[in-house]
């Protein structure tokens, strides 16, 4: 990492994804600006992280790592950002009692704005024009003139995201993260009818830590369980943006992506000679590659030596999206190509991106049962593999909205209209995500089991 390696490299290597665009002095001018701004995070930081995610992957922490599909200029505000960061702290307390080590949480959010697209345009009315991508490069209206890439539009993505880590932090400090607010929370939900049977394990928690109470253990005498570590992460998918945010840690005097904690490559964009891996692979930043069902064993060990290369623990996450049913035919060779390499890897689960569908209604979704079923299948694979579920990875968001079907408080494809925010794919509204935790949670928990009896 670092040695002989660049960080506009990349620009030599052929890029799929990314805008052509038309004013490349204004690029440049924005690319400048963006060069003098302080880095969003911190190389220690991203060093911290690294460990955690080293814990995770021998099986000694738990990752969980969340948030919108796409960031969007309008749906900013306090309010978002802090409902999702309230769901993903209960989700985190409830996966916490399942698999009995550290949660580490990562949110998909501060920078998860640029979005690889399946089609480069997009056909509404006869009327044909370039595809969305993401508020950071091009507008979300169908009209041609907001479908041209701004450059602009970084000043603003960068802003909205030191804007958000801003707040994330003081709500990880700020004593709005105390583990006894979360519990209480989550005593909330299930409460609700249609929850009830998630009530025991609400209740296990509650006494934990009435238990800890009594015992002396509060928010005053370990400070700890009045914060949290929180992490950020997104697809490093525009690389100007990247190159422009990397900086050179005075630590260690290597590279670190200064836009994130964690940067990850997409499913279309981790062709081994390509531009993304080249970027990527030179900062020192935890990375996570997404797998799917077309990535061969012979492309992951070449990416995993080129990510890799000093075999670092918790450097590099695998995030697994094949989609449900199809988990047994692909993740198995791919754990045995990490075998035969000897790799130190994360394994991650997004059951999310495998499992898009269109509803009879006419929405992009998901169905709850589907993304449970890959959860399972993941875990089902690993426990017969003899390896480790590390994490998993979800499109959710504090809010109540109606883009993904199912759950206990049923979403139905004739609810998709009421309240379908994304701008990008289906997301689990708050009562699905905290659902999904204590459903994963059960899975952990005999996970666990079987690793204690075994003597792991
Ligand atoms: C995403 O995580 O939003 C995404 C586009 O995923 P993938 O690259 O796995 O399709
Ligand atoms: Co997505």
């Amino acid at each position: 990492m670092g040695k002989g390696w660049t960080k506009s490299d990349w620009r030599t290597k052929p890029r799929v994804q990314m805008p052509d665009y038309p004013d490349q002095a204004a690029l440049k001018t924005v690319e400048d600006q963006l060069a003098k701004m302080p880095p969003l995070v911190f190389a220690g930081e991203a060093r911290k992280l690294k460990r955690a995610l080293g814990e995770a992957g021998a099986g000694r922490a738990f990752l969980l790592q969340g948030g919108d599909c796409a960031e969007s200029f309008a749906e900013f505000s306090a309010d978002n950002i802090r409902d999702t960061f309230k769901v993903l702290l209960q989700m985190a307390i409830v996966l916490t009692w399942g698999a009995k080590v550290p949660v580490i949480k990562i949110g998909r959010v501060a920078g998860q704005f640029a979005k690889p697209r399946s089609a480069g345009t997009e056909v509404l009315g006869g009327v044909e024009l370039p595809s969305y991508r993401g508020d950071i490069i091009n507008g979300f209206d169908f009209t041609s003139d907001a479908r041209v890439p701004n450059p602009q539009r970084m000043l603003q993505a960068y802003t909205q995201a030191s804007a958000s880590l801003n707040l994330l932090r003081a709500f990880s400090t700020g004593g709005y993260a105390d583990i006894h607010r979360v519990q209480s929370w989550i005593s909330g939900f299930t409460d609700e009818a249609d929850a009830r049977r998630y009530r025991e394990i609400a209740t296990q928690i509650s006494d934990a830590m009435d238990f800890m109470a009594a015992a002396g253990v509060t928010s005053k005498t370990a400070p700890e369980l009045g914060t949290v570590d929180f992490y950020t992460s997104h697809e490093a998918l525009l690389l100007e943006y990247e190159e422009a945010l990397a900086r050179v840690d005075s630590t260690t005097g290597l590279p670190v992506a200064g836009s994130g904690h964690m940067i990850w490559i997409g499913d279309r964009t981790r062709q081994p000679e390509g531009a993304h891996v080249e970027f990527c692979r030179g900062v020192q930043n935890p990375i996570g590659l997404k797998c799917g069902p077309s990535t061969t064993p012979e492309d992951l060990k070449v990416l995993m030596a080129k990510l890799n290369p000093d075999n670092e623990a918790g450097r590099l996450t695998l995030i697994a999206r094949f989609g449900a049913g199809k988990v047994g035919e692909h993740l198995p060779r791919l754990i045995r190509a990490v075998q035969e390499e000897g790799a130190s890897v994360v394994w991650s689960c997004d059951p999310m991106h495998g499992n898009t569908i269109k509803s009879a209604t006419g929405y992009k979704t998901r169905t709850f049962d589907s993304v449970l079923r890959e959860v399972r299948e993941f875990f089902a694979i690993h426990k017969a593999e003899g390896t480790i579920p590390a994490g998993v990875h979800f499109e959710m968001t504090g809010q109540d909205v109606t883009e993904c079907t199912g759950g206990v408080r049923a979403v139905t494809d004739e609810d998709l209209s009421d309240r379908y925010h994304t701008a990008c794919d289906p997301r689990l509204n708050a009562s699905q995500s905290l659902e999904l935790a204590f459903l994963v949670a059960e899975e952990l928990q005999a996970e666990r089991a079987l690793r204690k009896a075994s003597g792991l």
